[in-house]
């Protein structure tokens, strides 16, 4: 039996421990946080993140061999695996402002774990996504002092998605552990890759060297952006001419060697990662004199702001080129369905450009309204946070869906329209409804990647 810990309890740290701890029974798991806030929120019914399936998982485990709490210290002097979960958010100011990772946090994590360990033989996790090459650096501040245990760093990255991280905690793809080139590292590695052989076939557990392990999930974020932005830059060309993207993305998706997924046009790719990831492996690359590689990875970044821009342009030019006084309802603010998540949400540039134009926002999310308001706090304009969906269109000039909640399907578009200002517009930024019937009711509907359907 192992005491397993894990530092941060965030949309990673959380819902990874609380699969550990069901699957691994015979394992004691903690959680802590520096913030107490968000603690108490993991010990209650309210947890502090909506994400289908976790509170059932918590439950089952809370209290047994699931503990969250807030003494950093105390925890770690009892722990033989550590997972080091904290953020590690672009960085804002100094070198690399804009570009590099933020390591303040997770520096003052190792020398926490430095500090306080007092087991003879510690295994260091590294969950968060770090610049390549983390791994030595925790290994060197872990080595430096004369303390008496014997740590080994470890590399196992995260894959799951928000919205669906049980799921793809449950039935991972692949796990994908490295470990040190040696003996001691080798054996932490299979340590980790016992835990998680509880319920993840062995054939989908990946043994690389540290450096492999960081690269790979950087890039794997890079990629599937990539996709992204790739049909995006495509839906523009749909709307010139007569092709619609998503036959377009069908077609190609039936390509066995492209595959289907991640094809979808979108007002943008949103979330904590993507954005930050890319930015990363580009700033990687300009530092190791690679220009043309870090130029490459940035034009990903750049096609999203400016596919959003783009959803914002139709916006204001359909509406005859004038926003001041008129009200746009935003459908939905998380960055993806599923998830109260509001991190880098296309819908705050597009909320920004809005106010800009002097537009009366009123934004409804069934579950990021919270986090919308708080992402917004220091936005002047007139902008109001609406949990009624009707109520939210009641007047509106213009339909703004921005994140594909199932429910935005079901809502009576009749009854929205006719409560509109006339002429009424749809602008569907993830191409989530039914735009002809939308068209039949009366709206002018402005699909991406497709043809419009106007009245006017
Ligand atoms: C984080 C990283 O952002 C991401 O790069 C990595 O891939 C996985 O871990 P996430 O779980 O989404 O992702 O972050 P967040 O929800 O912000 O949680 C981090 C938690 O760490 C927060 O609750 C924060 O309070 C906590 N934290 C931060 C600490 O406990 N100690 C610190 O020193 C800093
Ligand atoms: C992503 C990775 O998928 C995951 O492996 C990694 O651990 C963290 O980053 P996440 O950001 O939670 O996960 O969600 P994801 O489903 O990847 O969606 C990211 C963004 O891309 C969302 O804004 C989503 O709406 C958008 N998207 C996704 C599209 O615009 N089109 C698509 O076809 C797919």
């Amino acid at each position: 039996m192992s005491n397993i810990l894990c530092i941060g309890a965030g949309y990673v740290g959380g819902p990874t421990m609380a699969m550990i701890a069901k699957n691994c029974p015979e394992h004691s798991v903690t959680v802590v946080d520096i913030n107490q806030e968000r603690i108490e929120r993991w010990n209650s019914n309210d947890l502090p993140i909506f994400e289908p399936g976790l509170l059932e998982v918590v439950q089952q485990t809370r209290g047994k061999n699931l503990f969250f709490h807030t003494d950093i210290a105390g925890a770690i002097a009892e722990a033989d695996i550590i997972f080091v979960s904290v953020n590690t958010p672009t960085k804002k100011f100094g070198e690399g402002a804009g570009k590099a990772a933020d390591m303040q946090y997770w520096e003052k994590t190792s020398r926490d774990i430095l500090q306080n360990s007092r087991k003879p033989e510690v295994i260091v996790v590294e969950k968060s996504t770090l610049p390549v090459r983390t791994a030595e650096a925790m290994a060197r501040i872990l080595e430096s002092g004369n303390s008496s245990t014997r740590f080994s760093v470890v590399s196992n990255p995260e894959f799951l998605a928000e919205g669906t991280a049980i799921q793809d905690l449950a039935n991972p793809d692949r796990v994908l552990i490295g470990g040190e080139e040696n003996e001691n590292g080798h054996k932490a590695a299979k340590t980790v890759a016992e835990l998680y052989a509880h319920w993840v076939p062995r054939e989908r557990i990946l043994l690389t060297s540290v450096w492999s392990s960081e690269l790979s999930k950087l890039v794997a974020n890079a990629m599937l952006a990539q996709r992204i932005s790739s049909v995006n830059s495509i839906s523009a060309l749909c709307e010139r001419t007569e092709a619609d993207i998503t036959e377009v993305s069908r077609a190609i998706g039936m390509d066995t060697r492209i595959g289907a997924k991640f094809l979808q046009a979108s007002v943008g790719f949103g979330g904590s990662c993507f954005r930050k990831d890319i930015l990363h492996l580009s700033y990687l690359c300009e530092y190791y004199g690679l220009p043309e590689v870090a130029d490459y990875w940035a034009s990903v970044v750049r096609i999203n702001e400016w596919q959003t821009d783009r959803f914002f342009q139709n916006i204001l030019h359909e509406l005859f080129n004038t926003l001041a006084g008129k009200t746009i309802t935003m459908l939905g603010f998380a960055f993806k369905q599923d998830t109260g998540d509001t991190r880098d949400s296309p819908a705050i540039p597009l909320c920004e450009k809005l106010v800009g134009e002097n537009a009366r926002v009123r934004i409804h999310d069934p579950k990021a309204l919270e986090n919308a308001r708080i992402e917004l706090k220091n936005l002047k304009g007139d902008v109001s946070f609406v949990e009624d969906v009707y109520e939210a269109a009641d007047g509106a000039h213009a339909l703004a869906l921005v994140t594909q909640w199932d429910e935005y399907r079901e809502l009576d578009y009749e009854k929205i329209h006719q409560a509109m200002a006339e002429p009424a517009f749809i602008f569907d930024g993830r191409n989530h409804l039914d735009h002809d019937k939308l068209y039949e009711i009366g709206f002018n509907v402005f699909p991406l990647g497709k043809s419009p359907l106007k009245h006017i």
